[in-house]
């Protein structure tokens, strides 16, 4: 059950919730942190080429979340009536709807059955007369990665040799953030999942709405349930035989930055204190994924190029995943669209 922040987060932080936030720069300067960045495209372009052939596909997927369950284009974001004020501005206006494509994937940028062990995404792109608007959730509510230096070497080590991977980390990272990163990873991805709405879609990284810090989530809401045997494929069909029945539901749930200690901006393996509250929801209407123009649509939203920095303007992304982001996405873009 969802509740507002209340006078105790108040009286916690000293300051309104959401409000005394600060970023942090990668290695302590500005220099440090954009010598990363311009490495970092290079480093995921070369994740994408190793998976490429890995996975002896014809050209480089997207570096992460390459396979599609489902791609769809009528979904609405509606926001709630009664949204607290202090949200309010841009495209989060009382009772606000929005026409929304949405893509659901895994999370590997190698094309793999469902059954294997991995993490799903939800990226949702929310059409408004102030321009495009990405959200994008995975369905864990910790990064591996407390920053951006770390997803990076991360992914690195785990597309190239299965022995190196272990070194490599621990030469890069020490041997205990090696350690809680492989623990976390192998915890999340072994955990089985039933249906891909029946899974919470984590932002993991903090977001500025107007002045206010909050991390978000996508939270199921249907009734509507399934039984699908697992098979190469069973997220798919069991989205395409709820979705036949009913539609299916998401809160749109934020929660606040309260202070550095119990919710940091910079360390995306933090579980925040803060209580989550909705202030929209996501709905995906009842309808055949199977039909022709449903099968359009799917090809229409794969070709989106999702970015978290797809943003409106009361809307910015925080922390050092997020800066990573604004570049890196567009570079894997521009490899796998061979621009
Ligand atoms: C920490 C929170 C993060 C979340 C919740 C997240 C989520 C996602 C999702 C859902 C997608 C699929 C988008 C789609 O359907 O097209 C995606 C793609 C991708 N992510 Fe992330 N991600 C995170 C962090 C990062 C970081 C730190 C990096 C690298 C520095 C990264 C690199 C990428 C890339 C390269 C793609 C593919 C982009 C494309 O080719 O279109 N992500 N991510």
């Amino acid at each position: 059950m969802s509740k507002r922040p209340n006078s105790e987060d108040l009286s916690r932080t000293g300051h309104k919730p959401g409000l005394g936030w600060v970023e942090q720069f990668l290695g302590g300067s500005p220099e440090s942190e954009l010598a990363f960045l311009k490495q970092a495209m290079d480093d995921i372009n070369l994740v994408q080429r190793r998976n490429k052939k890995t996975g002896g596909a014809k050209t480089e997927a997207r570096a992460f979340h390459a396979k599609i369950h489902a791609g769809i284009d009528n979904a609405e974001y509606v926001v709630m009536d009664n949204i607290p004020y202090e949200l309010q501005g841009g495209i989060l206006v009382p009772g606000a709807r929005y026409r929304t494509d949405v893509r659901l994937s895994s999370a590997s940028g190698l094309i793999q059955p469902d059954t294997k062990g991995d993490l799903r995404g939800l990226a949702a792109r929310v059409n408004t007369d102030l321009g495009p608007q990405d959200f994008l959730g995975t369905n864990a509510e910790q990064s591996h990665a407390r920053n951006a230096r770390q997803f990076v070497e991360f992914a690195k080590a785990a597309s190239g040799s299965k022995a190196l991977m272990f070194p490599r980390l621990i030469g890069n990272l020490g041997l205990s953030e090696t350690v809680r990163m492989m623990r976390t990873v192998i915890g999340q991805v072994k955990r089985p999942i039933e249906s891909l709405v029946t899974e919470s879609y984590f932002s993991r990284s903090a977001y500025a709405f107007g002045d206010l810090a909050v991390k978000f989530k996508f939270t199921p809401n249907s009734s509507f349930s399934n039984k699908s045997e697992p098979s190469d494929s069973f997220l798919r069909d069991d989205l395409v035989i709820r979705l036949q029945k009913a539609p299916v539901v998401f809160d749109f749930q934020v929660q606040y930055f309260l202070n550095e200690a119990e919710t940091p901006i910079e360390d995306g393996y933090a579980l925040w204190a803060s209580l989550p509250f909705t202030i929209a929801q996501l709905v995906l209407p009842q309808q055949d994924l199977l039909c022709q123009s449903a099968r359009a649509s799917s090809a229409n939203v794969e070709d989106i190029e999702f970015n978290p920095w797809r943003t409106t303007k009361t809307i910015r992304p925080l922390g050092s995943l997020n800066r990573a982001r604004r570049s890196v996405y567009p570079a894997s873009v521009r490899l796998r669209k061979g621009r």
